[in-house]
């Protein structure tokens, strides 16, 4: 074969086994046997062999070819993924409807019911139809770059079979009997099972060497479009069936819906028959499917409003309780965990589950050796709901929390109004070493390959006693620790290098500060924009933000006026960790067009067109923060009908008064 013949051969070949991957793994219906299937490909790769200079990036070669990683890089989402919120009965379902029409206004909407594939969230970029990368989904943000893993996955076309420029979304997944041949193969071995497939899926697209994840044969269903050119859509189903024709995988259950009540229907259906599925769902998807209907409903700060997720219950199981043990938390919190006799829960073993507090350990009166109820919250933290009592035989004990810290053994305390006890030494190893094992953890500084085993090594060893340690580590040292390897070293340093150019509020979020969770390390981060400024901002300037309470308020201050946490930030910039903020400037896009911008207002009397609720969200959500009360901090008194004291006190401190008639006028966009 000359080499012209071998390039129209192979071409040939790439376009027929592309087709028979889109029979057999997008619309399961294949048109050759495996063995003609395998024969093209051996065909394929003797050509490649041949003639490695004709070898297209495309090529169905190119899924198991790749070498090994020494550790993924990290990829920003240019559309962040987004999670959605969640409903768990008929009344929240109807709940959501309802939301979703008024925001509409319409009475009838038209729904898009999917399965919720079990699995991990990924995205694909396609160029020209070209395969070009994928990611995981890390904190929606920022992700990992998996594009030689995802090759291995055989639904996902490397070409398409339309030159369209895409993003999409989708769920990677392990098919039931997949994971069950797996852990056969794990169990003979002696290796560790995997507890189910979706932790089986998500270990899979972790594993650096694509040979491993080719062996694993993952799958995928994709169910949306973050960005396209070149296609022409206006619902969601539309959306569907455009992947389908350019050769993704779609699930092939979806149903568009018209009502709740259909809605309920297609429920109880999966509801019923969700074990028949070859791969695991937990719950049902709802989407509005018009995309002009979606994009006027928008987003929260965290998921669409146009979707929603109805999880299927919680799993419960019978186990003993054999002990309980107390663990102390971040915040010197010290709480009960329950220690079982292992038992299996919605597809996992479970052999702890969380008590929360010794008073919940008293009103459910649990005692060790009791037979409880444990049930998945969320589908992630097992907790005891109940005692079997018609169990008991009369050996079970009744347990007293410590009164000494188990960690340092300084007395615990029960502060005013809570229910926790807590460790109050702030040199308690316990609370220092879970700070640390929160300022790695993905939501905050994300420094991969810094597990909780490997923070306790080193603080035991006493190479850090602060987070500021980290930057300072050196490689000798970290290579007598135990399970450290010169490639997990590197690794290491490479992760806790990357780290340093995070965006401010991974560092804000990190630091763990009293009742800042990562939503409001965010806002803080976008409103003041270097750690200094933070540093130097009032409780006043704080509270001015939505969401800021005077409780965070305060907390911040407080904990930015102690002279230690100065000297760690200090350090933390010394070593180079960026201290600026990165992402868009939220604050400047709504200033130019909102006269409530950075206003604090106030809501008074009774308005005719707007629900109270409601008004305050949509002004909250032009930049204004809404209080209760008038001030000489409110910039803006709006008083509906019959309005009172409040009205009073604005006309006495010289606020500015609108009527509703002006307010209209101010919230609809000038011409
Ligand atoms: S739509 C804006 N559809 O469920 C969010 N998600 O919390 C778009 N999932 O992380 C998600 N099946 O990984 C959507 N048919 C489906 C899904 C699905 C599974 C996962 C997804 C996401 C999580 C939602």
């Amino acid at each position: 074969m000359n080499k012209e013949q071998a390039q129209k051969r192979m071409e040939e070949l790439y376009a027929q086994i592309e087709e028979h991957n889109y029979q057999y793994y997008v619309l399961d219906r294949p048109i050759v046997t495996d063995q003609e299937y395998d024969h093209m490909m051996q065909d394929l790769i003797r050509l490649e062999a041949e003639h490695p200079d004709l070898k297209a990036p495309h090529s169905p070669t190119e899924r198991v070819g790749a070498e090994p990683l020494p550790h993924f890089q990290k990829v920003t989402h240019d559309i962040p993924m987004l999670s959605l919120g969640n409903v768990f009965d008929e009344s929240e379902l109807r709940d959501f409807d309802r939301r979703v029409r008024q925001g509409i206004g319409q009475e009838n909407i038209e729904y898009v019911a999917e399965l919720k594939i079990d699995g991990l969230a990924v995205s694909l970029r396609y160029e020209d139809g070209q395969f070009v990368s994928g990611a995981t989904r890390g904190d929606g943000t920022t992700g990992e770059d998996i594009t030689q893993n995802l090759k291995t996955i055989r639904a996902i076309p490397l070409k398409l079979r339309e030159p369209v420029t895409l993003e999409v979304r989708g769920e990677a997944y392990m098919p039931k009997h997949e994971f069950e041949k797996l852990n056969q193969r794990r169990e003979e071995k002696g290796e560790e099972l995997f507890a189910n497939p979706r932790n089986s899926a998500a270990g899979s697209l972790r594993q650096l060497d694509p040979k491993i994840v080719a062996q694993r044969h993952l799958s995928i269903f994709l169910y949306g479009i973050a960005q396209v050119q070149g296609l022409d859509i206006h619902s969601h189903s539309e959306g569907l069936e455009a992947l389908e024709r350019i050769g993704l995988k779609t699930n092939p259950e979806t149903k568009v819906c018209h009502s709740v009540d259909e809605l309920l229907d297609y429920i109880q259906y999966w509801t019923d028959r969700r074990a028949e599925l070859p791969y695991e769902i937990d719950g049902i998807v709802i989407k509005v499917n018009h995309i002009q209907y979606q994009e006027q409903l928008g987003f929260t700060a965290k998921s669409p409003r146009w979707a929603t997720a109805y999880k299927f219950p919680a799993e419960e199981s019978v186990t003993i309780l054999k002990d309980i043990e107390v663990n102390v938390g971040r915040t010197g919190a010290v709480t009960p965990t329950a220690l079982l006799e292992p038992v299996s829960l919605a597809g996992t073993t479970v052999k702890r589950a969380s008590l929360h507090n010794e008073d919940l350990i008293r009103e459910k009166d649990i005692r060790i050796g009791d037979h409880v109820v444990v049930k998945k919250a969320g589908d992630i933290i097992p907790e005891v709901v109940a005692v079997v009592e018609e169990r008991r035989d009369g050996t079970e004990k009744e347990y007293h929390m410590p009164t000494h810290c188990p960690e340092c053994h300084a007395e615990l305390v029960r502060i005013e109004e809570e229910v926790a006890l807590r460790c109050i030494n702030p040199k308690c190893p316990a609370q220092i070493k879970e700070g640390m094992i929160h300022y790695v953890s993905r939501n905050a500084m994300n420094i991969d390959g810094l597990g909780e085993r490997v923070i306790i090594q080193l603080y035991d060893q006493g190479l850090i006693r602060e987070v500021a340690d980290l930057y300072y580590l050196d490689r000798d040292e970290l290579l007598q620790l135990e399970r450290m390897g010169e490639k997990s070293v590197d690794n290491l340093l490479h992760a806790i290098e990357q780290s340093k150019e995070n965006s401010l509020e991974k560092l804000i979020f990190g630091l763990g500060i009293r009742l800042v969770g990562a939503k409001a390390a965010r806002l803080l981060a976008a409103q003041f924009e270097t750690m200094d400024r933070l540093m130097d901002a009032t409780e006043e300037e704080l509270e001015a933000i939505n969401e800021v309470g005077p409780k965070m308020a305060e907390s911040i201050v407080t904990y930015f006026d102690n002279p230690e946490v100065c000297a760690l930030v200090e350090r933390l910039s010394v070593a180079g960790v960026n201290m600026a903020y990165k992402g868009p400037k939220l604050q400047e896009a709504e200033a130019v067009d909102s006269p409530f911008a950075g206003q604090t207002v106030v809501i008074t009397g009774t308005l005719e067109h707007f629900k109270r609720n409601e008004l305050k969200e949509q002004l909250q959500g032009l930049g204004a923060k809404v209080t209760g009360s008038v001030s000489k901090n409110t910039d803006m008194l709006i008083a509906g009908e019959n309005a009172g004291s409040k009205l009073d006190k604005a006309n006495d401190l010289n606020v500015r008064v609108i009527d509703e008639n002006e307010l209209i006028n101010l919230l609809s966009p000038p011409e």
